[in-house]
């Protein structure tokens, strides 16, 4: 159980994340090697990654695995819907050749081989919980139970997140301790509410929605705000002197050059 010090945000608060860096790597490194694979972990890390984020969905036998879509269709050689497809079938696709021939034979990997793969290359991690349409609640569920057992007190920070409320609901009802984030496209109206029902420590916004003044604004609530998905070096840097506290990308070497 890992044991980061993250602390939820409460008006008049001011919530510090320890151990987070700047850049973030998106789907592993989403423009470098497939993504949402062990492949793609090894690359951020190769560019200097100290943080990767992916994609969690269940498969038809409720196995936590590495995907973003509901469906195999774009990143596979498959077909069908994830939600309809056992892990066995799911492991028989091909997740690297559509990007490379290079990568031909990657798989999807599963929840648990990524978080072991994270511990060995020394990779924080934000595990972003991504239900299929109507299992927020058990995908949230499953993918506590198994961080939870998986990552060590003492390890790299782990932090969750989601657009599904259920999802970041019945994460926090799993595994209380673990850092939480809420996932959105533009800032929610009722924001503080709602990050305070779920505990969360961080937002996570998309960047397009995020006027730097607003941003400042939410930066002196004390709230950390995390961007995606940022692959122009002036923008992350705009963005980080706003005070974001990170930004994803899918070009991490690209970013972490431009920052210096
Ligand atoms: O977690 C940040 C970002 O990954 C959210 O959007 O669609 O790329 O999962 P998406
Ligand atoms: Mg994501």
């Amino acid at each position: 159980m890992p044991s980061s010090g993250w602390r939820p945000w409460a008006p008049g608060t001011y919530v510090s994340t320890p151990g987070l860096d700047r850049v973030i790597g998106h789907r592993g490194a989403k423009a470098r090697a497939p993504e949402n694979t062990l492949a793609g972990l090894r690359e951020a890390r190769r560019l200097g990654c100290g943080w990767v984020e992916f994609d969690v969905m269940l498969s038809r036998d409720g196995v936590p695995v590495l995907i973003h879509d509901e469906t195999v269709d774009r990143t596979t050689d498959g077909r069908g819907r994830v939600a309809d497809l056992t892990l066995a079938e799911l492991r028989s696709l091909d997740a690297g050749a559509g990007f490379g021939a290079s990568f031909a034979g990657e798989r999807i990997p599963t929840l648990a081989e990524a978080l072991a793969a994270c511990l060995d290359l020394g990779l924080a991690a934000n595990v972003e919980i991504k239900p299929s349409t109507g299992h927020a609640a058990e995908t949230g569920r499953a993918v506590a139970r198994t961080v939870r057992e998986a990552w060590p007190a003492g390890g790299p920070p782990l932090l969750l997140s989601s657009f599904e409320r259920g999802a970041v609901a019945a994460a926090r009802d799993t595994a209380p301790a673990l850092p939480r984030g809420l996932l959105a496209e533009g800032l929610p109206a009722d924001w503080e509410a709602a990050v305070q029902d779920l505990g969360c420590a961080t937002l996570h916004l998309n960047h397009t929605r995020a006027a730097t003044a607003g941003l400042r604004d939410l930066v002196a609530r004390g709230v950390p705000v995390l961007l995606y998905t940022v692959n122009e070096p002036a923008r992350a840097r705009e963005l980080l002197d706003a005070g974001a506290s990170a930004v994803f990308t899918d070009v991490p070497d690209t970013i972490l050059a431009a920052l210096g």
